[in-house]
Formats: C-alpha cells, sequence, structure tokens
C-alpha cells in the first residue's frame, strides 16, 4: 500500500529564530528526508495569531502564547513528505521542552526557561485539517 504525500505547516517560534536555531532545524527536517516547499520570514500580527489559535482561545495559556508569538520573526515553512503531519510531530517532541526526548528538536535545544513552556521553538500542525487550514492561513 502507498501512502500520499502530505504537507504541513511548521513554525519555528520567536525563541528558535532569535537563538538562531533556524538553521539547525531546518537541518534536522531536511535530514529526515521530508522537502522545503516554501518558507517565509513573518512577523504576524495578533489577527493572524487569534486565527492561528483560535482553538485554544479561553485557555489559560492562550494570551501568553499569542503575545509570545508576537513578540519576533517567526520562520513559517511548507515542508512535505509521506504522513510529514505526524513524523514533523515525532521531529518536535511533547509540548514541554524540558521533558521532550532527547533526539527531538524541543528535546535537543528547548529547556525551561522561567516556565514559560510556549518557548519551545516550534510549530508543526496536529491533523491534515490543521495543516490545510494554518497552510491557508501563512500562506495564501
Ligand atoms: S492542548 O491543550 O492539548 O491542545 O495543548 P497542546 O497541543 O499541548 O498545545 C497547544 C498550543 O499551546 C502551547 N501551550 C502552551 N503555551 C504556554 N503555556 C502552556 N502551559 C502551554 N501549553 C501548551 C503549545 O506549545 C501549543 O502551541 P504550538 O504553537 O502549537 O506549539
Amino acid at each position: 500500500m502507498s501512502t500520499q504525500i502530505e504537507e504541513t505547516l511548521v513554525l519555528v517560534k520567536p525563541d528558535g529564530v532569535a537563538r538562531n536555531l533556524s538553521g539547525e532545524i531546518l537541518r534536522r527536517i531536511e535530514a529526515k528526508g521530508y522537502s522545503l516547499v516554501d518558507v517565509k520570514l513573518v512577523e504576524p500580527d495578533r489577527s493572524l495569531l487569534a486565527a492561528h489559535y483560535a482553538e485554544h482561545e479561553g485557555k489559560p495559556f492562550f494570551e501568553p502564547l499569542v503575545e509570545f508569538m508576537e513578540s519576533g520573526a517567526v520562520l513559517a515553512l511548507r515542508i512535505a513528505g509521506e504522513r510529514v503531519i505526524e513524523g514533523f510531530r515525532a521531529l518536535a517532541g511533547t509540548t514541554d521542552p524540558t521533558t521532550a526526548a532527547p533526539g527531538t528538536i524541543r528535546g535537543d535545544l528547548g529547556r525551561d526557561w522561567g516556565g514559560k513552556v510556549q518557548q519551545n521553538l516550534v510549530h508543526g500542525s496536529d491533523s491534515p485539517e490543521s495543516a490545510a487550514r494554518e497552510l491557508a492561513l501563512w500562506f495564501d
């Protein structure tokens, strides 16, 4: 059985860009075998971020997350490959960088910075529906 090529949205968050980790993160994506389809440096405004994180509105972390994402440049990537949506999430590691597994982007490159879990270097879409919606928001 063959699997179809998918696309997903990856964001290198402001902490990743500020710490000059964009190249290292791109290297890991390419080393895994995924293709870079499009790339864009963005300074996202509140309306883009509110739409992007709409499902989390009302949660206690929503406001700090949006404020953090507004605080600096974000590198948006459109990447492609078979099962890239779940594959990139595995490459990124779990949400909290302190406990993300070694070998993952968050596990190797992230840590606790004053309890700010939102500073976890990358975002990856979590489903085909999210990927389509988020790619349209950031690239179309
Ligand atoms: S959830 O509630 O299970 O859907 O949460 P999760 O998928 O882990 O995370 C959703 C996004 O919120 C960020 N997040 C946080 N930010 C700040 N503080 C806390 N405590 C926190 N918990 C989760 C998390 O990084 C996700 O954002 P992205 O941009 O996708 O990484």
